[in-house]
């Protein structure tokens, strides 16, 4: 056995330390948004002193300090730049978006600036996904019996995702809230980036499609598309009712309307494989099979879609976050595959355009 030396071993604690207080990083964000500083900076036209931070932000004067050390911590992890002056002088610090905190600074103007990912955001770091994550080692232990609990979240809440979404009224809404943030934005590359994938549909089903938020950014980008939207009794009773798009309770594991299209945006990966092939069953019983034919289309993760190291490091902490809170998972091209083939369709494309999700079409 070769000895460590000392500098490799001082090396090796700094780094448990800072693996252990990665949930910091997390906090120190929720802090940020909570606090309203992405949006403050922006005010300030995207750069801000401390001085400028203090008098925009619900901070006591006594606790000045410590806000300007989160924001060193914020700085070093890479959420906000900094430009420090040559004396050195603390109130000549400034502080600015980066390409990360820009997407947390609501569009105020409502003029149509780029979607504000902060409700998503806080989503990932809410108290009761945190509880879920905390039972994990105590449930990976359990016996695969029929007490076991089908995930850490129910092992943790003693219901379903959904179920306890449907039943806390706060949670539910805040989840669908979180959902829409994330549909806006997908849905500005999507129309931007992926206009042929709409070309010759007059109509789509949105299954699973949360508030309407894709559904309603569709027709507007593609109007001969007619939307509707496929959902649980308790989201379609808090969805907006504007009549821009069609809202239908049901159940996509029992029946899909039909359409030209179906869309499942984020959904399967809620979703164990059998589920899986049992919701694309219903999706090509929707479309139609004659000419001309439907097709069903996916955004979701497929690992390995990208050699970029962040991307796949987003890719795989949802992946744990679904094994946290679902029966589902992310997948690599030879499972979708696999699984669409189980189901009845012959062919597919993925086309990589989403970041760290694929957009996926599927053909009887
Ligand atoms: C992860 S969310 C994605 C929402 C939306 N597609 C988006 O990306 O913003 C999954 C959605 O599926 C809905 N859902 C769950 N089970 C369902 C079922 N059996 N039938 C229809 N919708 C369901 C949930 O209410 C939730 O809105």
């Amino acid at each position: 056995m070769t000895s460590t030396g000392a500098g490799e071993l001082l090396q090796a604690e700094a780094e448990l330390w800072c693996h252990a207080f990665g949930y910091l990083k997390s906090m120190a964000l929720q802090c940020a948004i909570k606090l309203g500083i992405p949006n403050a900076i922006h005010r300030c036209g995207g750069a801000a002193s401390l001085p400028e931070l203090h008098a925009a932000l619900p901070v006591a004067a006594s606790k000045r300090p410590c806000l300007s050390r989160i924001m060193t911590f914020l700085a070093a992890s890479g959420i906000f730049g900094v430009e420090t002056p040559e004396d050195g002088e603390v109130t000549g610090v400034r502080y600015h978006l980066t390409a990360a905190s820009r997407l947390l600074v609501e569009d105020e103007s409502g003029s149509g600036g780029h979607a504000c990912l902060s409700q998503l955001v806080l989503l990932i770091m809410t108290p009761i996904h945190f509880r879920a994550s905390q039972s994990l080692a105590d449930w990976l232990k359990d016996e695969d019996d029929a007490a076991a609990a089908e995930t850490p979240f129910m092992a943790a809440h003693g219901a379903s995702f959904y179920g306890f979404a449907s039943r806390d009224a706060e949670f539910g809404a805040c989840f669908n809230e979180a959902m829409g943030s994330d549909s806006r934005f997908v849905a500005e590359t999507m129309v931007r980036e992926c206009g042929p994938v709409f070309a010759g549909l007059t109509s789509l089903v949105d299954a699973g499609g949360g508030d309407g938020t894709t559904a309603r950014a569709i027709t507007r980008a593609f109007p001969h598309v007619r939307c509707s939207v496929l959902e649980l009794p308790h989201v379609v009773d808090a969805a907006p009712a504007d009549g821009t798009v069609e809202f239908i309770v049901g159940d996509m594991l029992e029946f899909i309307p039909p359409a030209d299209a179906v869309l499942l945006k984020f959904v399967l990966h809620n979703w164990s494989d059998e589920d899986c092939v049992r919701i694309l069953k219903q999706t090509k019983e929707a479309i139609s099979t004659r000419e001309p034919k439907g097709k069903v289309i996916i955004i979701d993760v497929v690992l390995g879609s990208s050699s970029c190291k962040q991307i796949r490091e987003a890719q795989l902490s949802l992946d744990l976050c679904m094994m946290m809170l679902f029966p589902g998972k992310q997948r690599g091209e030879q499972v979708w595959h696999k699984m669409f083939l189980e189901a009845g369709f012959t062919r597919y494309k993925i086309s990589p355009v989403l970041g760290s999700r694929s957009l996926i079409e599927v053909f009887p």
